[in-house]
């Protein structure tokens, strides 16, 4: 793999066959690295995926490009930029392959009303309070019929199925793109660049025109979206005309 400078996101791959999931991989290797910045944790196979709000991230064998990035976060403040930016790079790295996809709000890839992909980052504590980002990313790549459960049939979809034809993208060769652009959004966090990844983050989100149910632990919000805020908040409005910001929680749309 080649070196990706000036950040070096993805000095060292790690790439192992089977693994519960490659964030909790990923901790493991962040608490036992001298430097583990820049480190990626990839798998062939999660057989823990996670996903956001505690729902199962389902990553067969060969299926897609189930990874994770260790990220030395030097400013609490940027955990957000860092999760708009895993959700960009999926979205470039899609355009790459001429696959049009779109955010749906907070950061979920979509294509044609599909789920192709989605991040997971969480942040950990090493040593002197140093603090770490794992920034998990699953892209569905080459998701057979068969290891497709019945309740996602219509619900996802992968790479391959969108190339229509074309052979099997390479899982290798996506992650490197994938390495390549996530380096690029990297340079424009810790350069101060953060208007650039935001505004990028809400020119590709879609907003829903009508009213949407949110779900945030026990409770639920309807509403119409609004707008978008820079702290990636997204406003909603209620039948009634009053207004909330929402920073986290399970969206549902209607098809
Ligand atoms: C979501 O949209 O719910 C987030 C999905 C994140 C999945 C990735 S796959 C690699 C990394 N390891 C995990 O267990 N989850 C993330």
């Amino acid at each position: 793999m080649k070196q990706l400078h000036p950040y070096k996101i993805g000095k060292k791959v790690l790439w192992f066959d089977s693994v519960t999931s490659t964030n909790t991989k990923a901790v493991e290797i962040m608490l036992r690295e001298h430097k583990a910045h820049g480190i990626v944790v990839v798998a062939d196979e999660q057989t823990h995926g996670r996903g956001r709000v505690n729902r199962k991230w389902i990553s067969p064998r060969d299926g897609g490009v189930w990874c994770s990035i260790i990220i030395k976060l030097e400013n609490k403040k940027d955990v957000l930029l860092y999760t708009q930016a895993a959700s960009l790079t999926v979205v470039r790295l899609l355009e790459f392959y001429g696959i049009r996809a779109q955010l749906r709000w907070p950061n979920d890839v979509y294509v044609m009303k599909k789920k192709i992909g989605g991040v997971l980052l969480e942040v950990h504590s090493k040593q002197h309070d140093e603090k770490f980002l794992i920034v998990g990313i699953g892209l569905n790549v080459n998701f057979s019929e068969d290891s497709t459960p019945d309740y996602l049939k219509m619900k996802m979809t992968d790479m391959h199925r969108l190339l229509n034809n074309a052979p099997k993208p390479d899982r290798k060769e996506v992650l490197q793109k994938l390495l390549e652009i996530f380096s690029s959004y990297c340079h424009f966090i810790s350069s101060g660049d953060r208007q650039r990844v935001i505004k990028e983050w809400k020119d590709n989100i879609v907003l829903e025109r009508k009213e949407i149910k949110i779900v945030i632990g026990k409770r639920c919000i309807m509403g119409k979206p609004v707008t978008l805020r820079d702290d990636g908040g997204l406003v909603i409005e209620a039948r009634n005309g009053a207004r909330e910001i929402v920073h986290a929680g399970e969206v549902f749309f209607e098809a």
